[in-house]
């Protein structure tokens, strides 16, 4: 029978877990909702002494709830593996997260890994970024910048689509857990020289990290919907 997208996103994440969470692991736990089942299934199987390092607000009270040890970059500066979500992975393992807002803590602890597992349904799979995601690359930016970086980025050097997220249920802007804005960059055309272009828009001044995530994972598990779950590496 097919499954549920929720579903879809378990099988991938308990999968993850059962292949790369052992004893005495130091495991960055990413966002969104695909990782609520990776941590379900690391407090399931009981596991001694697995350390967890948060990549949000979410992410830690994920942990806490689960009843798991919470640690930090700080304490806990090399980690075994990161599992996190994606929003889209192309043909070359890029990736674009941030659709929940997440991803420069998300960077951070991925970069603090030996490797990063992605986690997802298998509406993440995509050959080109773009394909299925339709709400562009996140920006997170330094408030008082908001204006000139979505100027240069809809300027000719970069033809994107800017737009400020704003929020639900509240007159504004998302704020990020580190106080930021989230710009989402549409594009229509598919990019080229993805690496080029992470570089290009991270030196905009008043970019903080961008949600094009390149060269940080070979592995990805992605659920599908007659209950099996496709790895790619
Ligand atoms: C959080 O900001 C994101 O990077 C998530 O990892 C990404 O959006 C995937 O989320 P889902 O697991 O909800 O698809």
């Amino acid at each position: 029978s097919r499954m549920s997208l929720d579903n879809c996103k378990k099988v991938a994440a308990y999968k993850a877990v059962d292949d790369f969470v052992r004893d005495g692991s130091k495991v960055g736990i990413g966002s969104g909702s695909t990782i609520k089942y990776a941590v379900d299934r690391i407090k399931e199987l009981g596991l001694k002494n697995v350390i967890c390092v948060p990549t949000s607000f979410q992410s830690t009270q994920l942990i806490v709830e689960a009843g798991l040890e919470l640690s930090d970059l700080s304490r806990t500066p090399e980690l075994d593996i990161t599992i996190d979500g994606a929003d889209e992975v192309d043909k070359d393992f890029n990736l674009i997260k941030g659709g929940g807002g997440c991803q420069l803590q998300e960077k951070i602890v991925a970069y603090s890994s030996k490797k990063l597992i992605i986690v997802a349904d298998y509406t993440k799979e995509s050959t080109e970024l773009g394909e299925n995601w339709k709400k562009g690359i996140p920006i997170e930016v330094v408030p008082m910048a908001y204006v000139p970086v979505m100027k240069k980025l809809e300027s000719s050097s970069f033809g994107l689509s800017p737009k400020l997220r704003m929020a639900v249920n509240k007159a504004g802007p998302v704020v990020t857990d580190n106080g930021n804005f989230i710009i989402d960059a549409q594009f229509s055309k598919p990019l080229s020289n993805i690496p080029q272009l992470a570089i290009d828009i991270k030196m905009i001044p008043g970019v903080v990290e961008t949600g094009l995530f390149v060269n940080m994972t070979k592995t990805a598990y992605f659920g599908q919907t007659d209950g099996t779950c496709k790895l790619k590496s």
